[in-house]
């Protein structure tokens, strides 16, 4: 007779077949989610945040065009009327332009039909919360630390110095420092640029503010 424990043991391989086997046959989530990296270039799988294309938390089952708060859908893809299921993904997946020309995704397509199947299983797996998508997207620059928080910047010649909250200058050729802005939930406090990017100690930099209309105030015309 089967003591409980190993009773408990072997239910617990059978949910665990009854619920991997089907999703194996399709496509491999774990594989789909190492080939879903090419995908982070331009999309985060957090919901809600939206990169060069839309948050793909959600996108199971949604209508093409139709995430919360993305506002820069082309409009081929808003009027193109496809619901984001398994066959719409592979064919999407294949070739964007193919399935809605006039797309605004730079993207060309996975040649590569298994690897293609891995993306998908994952894309179903990550809206149906299966699996939670590590957030490889944007830090959250709300809480940025104190070498990041910009609290002064002087132009003066081809020059920006920037004062951070740690007490330190920064010194960039003016052509060097990217002036950003970021206006989603994980954007800057208003009033807090933050510093950003290839090394606070390169000699290339960014700084994000939370809205353009604060740029040329915050920016002082000081030489030092
Ligand atoms: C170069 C940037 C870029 C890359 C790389 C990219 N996408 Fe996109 N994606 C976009 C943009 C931009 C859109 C919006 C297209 C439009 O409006 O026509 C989009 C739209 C989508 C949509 C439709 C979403 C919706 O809300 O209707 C899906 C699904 C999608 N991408 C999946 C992927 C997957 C999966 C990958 C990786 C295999 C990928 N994308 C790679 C930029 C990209």
């Amino acid at each position: 007779m089967i003591q409980e424990p190993a009773r408990d043991a072997i239910a617990a391989v059978l949910v665990a077949l009854a619920f991997i086997t089907p999703v194996r046959a399709e496509g491999d989530i774990a594989r789909g989610a190492q080939a879903a990296r090419m995908c982070m270039a331009c999309h985060s799988f957090a919901p809600g945040r939206h990169m060069t294309g839309p948050s793909l938390a959600e996108v199971w089952g949604r209508k093409a065009g139709t995430a919360d708060g993305f506002t820069r859908y082309s409009d081929a893809l808003k009027h193109s009327g496809l619901i984001w299921n398994k066959q719409n993904l592979e064919a999407w997946l294949t070739n964007p332009a193919a399935l809605v020309p006039g797309n605004a995704m730079d993207f060309p397509g996975i040649a590569d039909a298994p690897t293609r199947a891995d993306v998908v299983a994952y894309l179903e797996a990550v809206s149906t919360g299966r699996v939670t998508a590590p957030d490889r997207g944007l830090p959250n620059l709300k809480k940025a630390d104190l070498a990041s928080q910009v609290t002064a910047i002087r132009y003066c010649g081809d020059a920006y110095r920037l004062t951070t909250a740690d007490r330190k200058t920064h010194t960039f050729w003016e052509f060097n420092l990217r002036i950003k802005t970021d206006g989603s939930a994980q954007g800057p406090l208003a009033g807090k640029p933050v510093l950003i990017g290839s090394g606070m100690h390169g000699d290339r930099a960014e700084v994000v503010f939370a809205r353009p209309d604060e740029i040329s105030t915050f920016i002082q015309r000081q030489c030092p």
